[in-house]
């Protein structure tokens, strides 16, 4: 087995951190991983390697695929709910970092704001992993790319349609399709659009990779000739007062067997999950033939499982 370290240290806070050669690195070694551990041969990889797993928002994905990884890997995983500790109380980020950074070998987090993940990364000494913020979910991001890889044999010239809100997961989503060379249409209503800066920061990685971002407020538009068809949560952690409003703006961008006839024969449906069947997605098109959401969900663990060995190993 193929082990490059040469991200040994590294935090795993955007994809953007990283180049398409080390993002390729990560999906090639995740696929190494899963065949392995398919196979029963895993390597203990992070034998004596603890990590930390800080969480401020719910989680089922996130919390249970890294805890299983770092065991499969040979290593120890602590769920560290933020409200338990003293951090729920005051204690400042950057000390947190320090003390963590003496008992553990990484920390992983999901909280709300992406500086608070990047001042535990400035402190700590150890790496640091995004496990979701109201910006950005990386991993969530990767394991995507896995998947399409797996479906559609390559990356590149592969064709994208995210609908919906422009949150986390289409920032994310934005950064790791242009990098990789994957053309992203976004459909959202006015008002729900991605952050401009990350816009920006993928139309830049497109200009390196050849792929196209195209943002529109007009769903046909986005999945037209698409291979993938991707959505979210209209009203994502955090965002609860405003779900009404929400779904109300939403409505049109639902993901149901209409919109899907008007892409490839053959595209797939992903969601990051969880869903809200009758919102986001419809049923029939959730349980569809075409929907790989759970192939998705399960590469969350391979993919990891290569991140935190490359980065804690
Ligand atoms: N997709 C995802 O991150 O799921 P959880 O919120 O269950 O971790
Ligand atoms: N956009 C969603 C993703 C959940 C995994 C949220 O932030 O709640």
């Amino acid at each position: 087995m193929c082990r490059v370290s040469n991200l040994k240290g590294r935090d795993f806070l955007t994809v953007n951190d990283f180049t398409a050669a080390e993002l390729m690195a990560i999906l090639t070694f995740a696929q190494e991983l899963k065949s392995s551990q398919k196979a029963g041969q895993a390597a203990a990889l992070l034998a004596g390697k603890t990590l930390g797993m800080i969480f401020e928002k719910a989680s089922t994905r996130t919390r249970v695929s890294f805890e299983v990884g770092m065991y499969q890997l040979g290593g120890y995983a602590l769920y560290l709910n933020a409200a338990d500790m003293q951090l729920g109380r005051g204690e400042e980020i950057k000390d947190t970092a320090r003390v963590l950074s003496r008992y553990l070998d990484g920390i992983m987090i999901r909280t709300y704001a992406q500086r608070d993940v990047e001042e535990l990364a400035a402190y700590a000494d150890i790496p640091v992993i995004n496990g979701l913020t109201d910006l950005l979910h990386p991993c969530q991001a990767m394991a995507d790319l896995l998947t399409i890889l797996e479906h559609k044999g390559k990356l590149q010239g592969v064709k994208v349609a995210y609908l919906g809100d422009g949150n986390n997961m289409a920032h994310s989503l934005l950064l790791a399709c242009s990098k990789l060379g994957i053309d992203m249409a976004v459909a959202s209503p006015a008002g729900y659009q991605p952050a401009a800066d990350i816009v920006a920061a993928a139309q830049k990685n497109a200009q390196a990779s050849g792929a196209s971002v195209t943002l529109t407020t007009e769903p046909a538009a986005a999945v037209k000739a698409a291979d993938v068809l991707y959505t979210d949560v209209w009203t994502s952690m955090g965002q609860e007062a405003e779900q009404s409003t929400r779904v109300k703006a939403f409505q049109p961008f639902q993901l149901n067997q209409r919109l899907l006839e008007q892409a490839k024969a053959e595209a797939i449906v992903m969601h990051c999950l969880p869903a809200h069947r009758g919102e986001e997605i419809s049923e029939e098109v959730l349980e569809g033939p075409q929907s790989v959401v759970f192939a998705q969900a399960e590469n969350r663990l391979h993919v990891q499982k290569a991140i935190l060995a490359k980065l804690l190993a």
